[in-house]
């Protein structure tokens, strides 16, 4: 933190994402949770996009659940893979903590080598996941093939994000 003499100062914020070079360098569990997300993509209803998003959560009660995109003609309703996954865990499993979330992706139209993130609205529902158990959630990352990206916490995503703490 840098106090300059015009009353100014700037905060830098840091993020540290664990990069592995494929899914086998991981641990069985994390491995487990990718290809869950994986199988999940095969339930994606996304024929406008035709990019098919998979995640799978695990609960603190070690049991995985999964959701996928679920598009609508009426585009602004579509709903993306990680909040169907949040969505239901908070109407099956009420009161049980989320502690990782994975999320893959495969798109029709081109290879997708890289990782995908969760758009803004998941690390908003992601963050507040975390708020209400007081709990980190780390999430893993890969697109179709390649390196598979992880943070500890769904805060490392949303740096300065809005939470219930203020209201
Ligand atoms: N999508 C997700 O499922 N998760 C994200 O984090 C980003 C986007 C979906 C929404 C839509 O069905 C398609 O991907 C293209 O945006």
């Amino acid at each position: 933190m840098e106090h300059s003499k015009t009353g100014t100062r700037e905060l830098v914020i840091k993020t540290a994402i664990k990069v592995y070079d494929s899914p086998a360098s991981m641990t069985q569990a994390d491995q487990k949770l990718l290809a869950e997300a994986k199988a999940a993509m095969e339930d994606s209803y996304s024929p406008y996009s035709q990019f098919k998003v998979g995640a799978a959560i695990l609960l603190d009660n070690g049991i995985i659940l999964r959701g996928s995109n679920q598009e609508n003609a009426a585009y602004t309703m579509c709903i993306c893979a990680e909040r169907v996954a949040l969505a239901t865990a908070d109407s099956q499993f009420q009161g049980v903590p989320v502690v990782a979330i994975a999320v893959t992706a495969t798109s029709k139209n081109h290879a997708l080598n890289k990782p995908i993130s969760p758009c803004g609205a998941c690390r908003q529902s992601i963050a507040e996941a975390e708020y209400k158990h007081n709990t980190k959630m780390k999430i893993i990352m890969q697109g179709e093939t390649g390196e598979v990206y992880e943070v500890r916490s769904g805060m490392d995503l949303l740096p300065l994000g809005f939470d219930g703490s203020v209201l």
